[in-house]
């Protein structure tokens, strides 16, 4: 049987609509070379949407998404349009109506990019970060009480259900062991959060008693943070909460290097509805435009949703040709110290592709 997978392309805003491209022009090499076929449908959706409709995306948006197998996605926000609208009119309710409640992030130190952490190589700094993307935190629940007046007080209730929070820790673990040093590491701070974090940590204590191959600890967040900076190799999964994963998987791809080459995904590891991947960077409107955007961060983004597909040999052979291109001194773009534009980049990682 033929493997087809149906994907829908939003590439937005900004450099989404520069960097999607090169990703598709690598994916389709993948295909080629690995046997397997993908149908796209290609959405426009994006701040222009907006300024011409009033809608990120159209009312039946969700639906046409729906039976899509997977969603690649470029960067939306755009100046003009504020960035809680392009983001509640399109993202989020994307990540909540498909329960995409695993945020990954791989941090890795690629050849060639330059870590703002003095010394470190390659092979001290790769690690996931597994943020839960659905309660916590941000939750709606709460509000403003007595407002303009003596007594006015706010409130905001973290939000933690045991089925959340065993569903991230859960995937953290599994993911663990399908890697080397099968690590995980739980950021909390149970110290002064003193109802949700102690929660999170008994749950934690309990899926690591059914994982006893995978080794485990756990830090407060403000440590944490430090520990990244300055033991990056401590690190092999790191799970934390909406905020706390918010926190560190923007952190853990800064150590790791340029924005430009960071990926994440949105999975519902179900696979109930489609995941969706893209890159860790915005829009970009100071560079958009020039085509000297870099694109390996929406590349390494089509590799995760191959992984995702079930297609691994190509997503390790994509992910080893971002590889093979850096160290062996291939195209790059400014960002990364070079003067290649974006599509000779992604011309570049597409042939390595191709090579059987
Ligand atoms: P940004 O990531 O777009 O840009 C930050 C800086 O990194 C800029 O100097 C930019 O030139 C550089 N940069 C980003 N991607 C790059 C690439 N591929 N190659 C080379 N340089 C790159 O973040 P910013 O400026 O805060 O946000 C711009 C817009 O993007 C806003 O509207 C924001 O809301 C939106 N945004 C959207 C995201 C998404 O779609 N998930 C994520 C982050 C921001
Ligand atoms: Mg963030």
């Amino acid at each position: 049987m033929a493997r087809n997978y149906r994907i829908a392309v939003i590439p937005g805003d900004g450099i989404g609509k520069e960097t999607v491209p090169e990703g598709l022009r690598v994916l389709d090499a993948a295909a080629t070379r690995f046997g397997f076929s993908l149908k796209l449908d290609h959405y426009d959706w994006s701040c222009e949407t907006y300024q011409k409709t009033g809608a990120m995306m159209p009312p039946d948006g969700l639906d046409r998404l729906r039976e899509s197998d997977s969603i690649f996605l470029g960067a939306v926000g755009w100046p003009g349009v504020p960035d809680h609208v392009s983001l509640w009119g399109l993202l989020i309710p994307i990540r909540r109506s498909f329960d995409q409640y695993v945020n990954l992030r791989p941090c890795r130190l690629m050849p060639g990019a330059r870590t703002p952490l003095a010394g470190r190589t390659e092979a001290d700094i790769d690690f996931y970060v597994v943020r839960e993307n659905t309660e916590g935190e941000y939750s709606s629940s709460g509000g403003r009480h007595f407002e303009g007046t003596e007594r006015e007080f706010v409130s905001q209730l973290t939000v933690m259900t045991r089925h959340g929070v065993d569903r991230i820790l859960r995937y953290a673990f599994e993911l663990a062991r399908t890697r080397p040093r099968r690590h995980v590491t739980s950021a909390t701070k149970s110290n002064g959060i003193t109802f949700t974090m102690p929660y999170w940590d008994e749950r934690f204590a309990l899926m690591a008693q059914q994982y006893p191959d995978v080794s485990t600890a756990q830090y407060h967040i403000d440590i944490l943070c430090a520990h990244f900076v300055q033991h990056p190799d401590w690190f092999d999964v790191v799970v934390g909460s909406n905020l706390f994963g918010d926190i560190l998987s923007d952190l853990g791809p800064a150590v790791a290097g340029s924005i430009g080459i960071a990926p994440s995904a949105n999975i519902n590891p179900e696979r109930v509805h489609p995941s969706m991947f893209e890159p860790v960077h915005g829009s970009a409107p100071d560079i958009a435009g020039r085509h000297v955007c870099n694109p390996i961060g929406q590349v390494w983004s089509g590799a995760m949703m191959l992984e995702h597909l079930g297609e691994k040999a190509a997503a390790d052979a994509i992910v080893a040709a971002i590889e093979t291109l850096l160290r062996e001194g291939g195209p790059r773009t400014r960002d990364m110290g070079g003067q290649a534009g974006t599509a000779e980049v992604g011309r570049a990682l597409a042939e390595i592709v191709a090579r059987a």
